[in-house]
């Protein structure tokens, strides 16, 4: 028997083709519950989302997030925000000191928490037959998107998700083929050797699917992969995260 969770995952893509169509109020709120329902390290609730469907944010997120012009036609956005302005609250009621913000370990809970979050809306979004595309690019200016969404001290906008019905040129795209599963999931040790010699294959791969569909202005996993990772792409991540109180420490 088919499953449909296994078949809603299986088939999810990032949508960047939207109808113009709204998100329905009711749709939105059912999309946030579910998403709250994501598990949370030591239950400390240590996100939050801030979200707006105001046509002229959006256009601003969008020049914001390195001019990416889909964002702008999607129906909402919603913003994922490390908060440990919430605990530290509740730390504070009992007289002590919230420091897990000034750690490493502080920035790996949230960033973790996060994604999570960010995965549980954007399934809870697909089920309901939305199409979703998560935008890291909120980082690009870090200190504007802050400041846009009035966040405190001790937050930090770690990732955004556009929301919108799919215009039906995306919900006929391909899927974009991954590295093969055995060099991705691996029993019992990491095998360095295959993870090399299947990241190769798939490079082809891909140029294959890029000429099979058509899509030949597409890079290929290597030129894209190089031009993002040679290069610290988003430069203030780190100066924007000490000014809302973070610190990347372990003392
Ligand atoms: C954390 C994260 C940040 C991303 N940031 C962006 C972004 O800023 N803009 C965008 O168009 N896509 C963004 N993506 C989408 C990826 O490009 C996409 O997931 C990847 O190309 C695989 O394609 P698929 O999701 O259609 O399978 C992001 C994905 C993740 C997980």
């Amino acid at each position: 028997m088919e499953n449909i969770t296994i078949k809603q995952l299986q088939n999810r893509k990032s949508i960047r083709q939207f109808t113009g169509e709204s998100v329905s109020e009711q749709d939105l709120q059912l999309i946030f519950k579910t998403a709250q329902r994501a598990p949370t390290s030591i239950n400390g609730q240590q996100i939050s989302l801030v979200y707006t469907r105001d046509k002229a944010k959006l256009k601003q997120i969008s020049e914001l997030c390195g001019g990416q012009a889909h964002i702008a036609t999607a129906d909402v956005f919603v913003g994922v925000v490390i908060d440990f302005n919430r605990t530290s609250t509740i730390v504070e009621s009992l007289g002590k000191k919230h420091v897990i913000e000034q750690s490493a370990e502080g920035i790996m809970v949230g960033a973790i928490d996060a994604g999570i979050m960010l995965s549980f809306m954007q399934t809870a979004a697909e089920a309901l037959g939305y199409g979703t595309t998560s935008i890291g690019a909120v980082r690009e200016n870090s200190d504007v998107m802050i400041q846009l969404f009035n966040l405190p001290q001790k937050t930090f906008l770690a990732v955004g998700c556009t929301i919108g019905v799919p215009a039906e040129v995306a919900t006929h795209a391909p899927l974009k083929p991954r590295v093969a599963v055995e060099s991705f999931a691996m029993e019992d040790a990491y095998d360095q050797e295959k993870v090399k010699k299947d990241v190769l294959a798939y490079d082809k791969s891909f140029k294959a699917f890029r000429d099979a569909t058509g899509s030949g202005s597409m890079p290929t996993y290597a030129e894209l992969t190089t031009k993002a990772y040679s290069n610290i792409y988003y430069r203030k991540t780190g100066k924007v995260l000490q000014s809302q109180g973070f610190a990347f420490k372990d003392e």
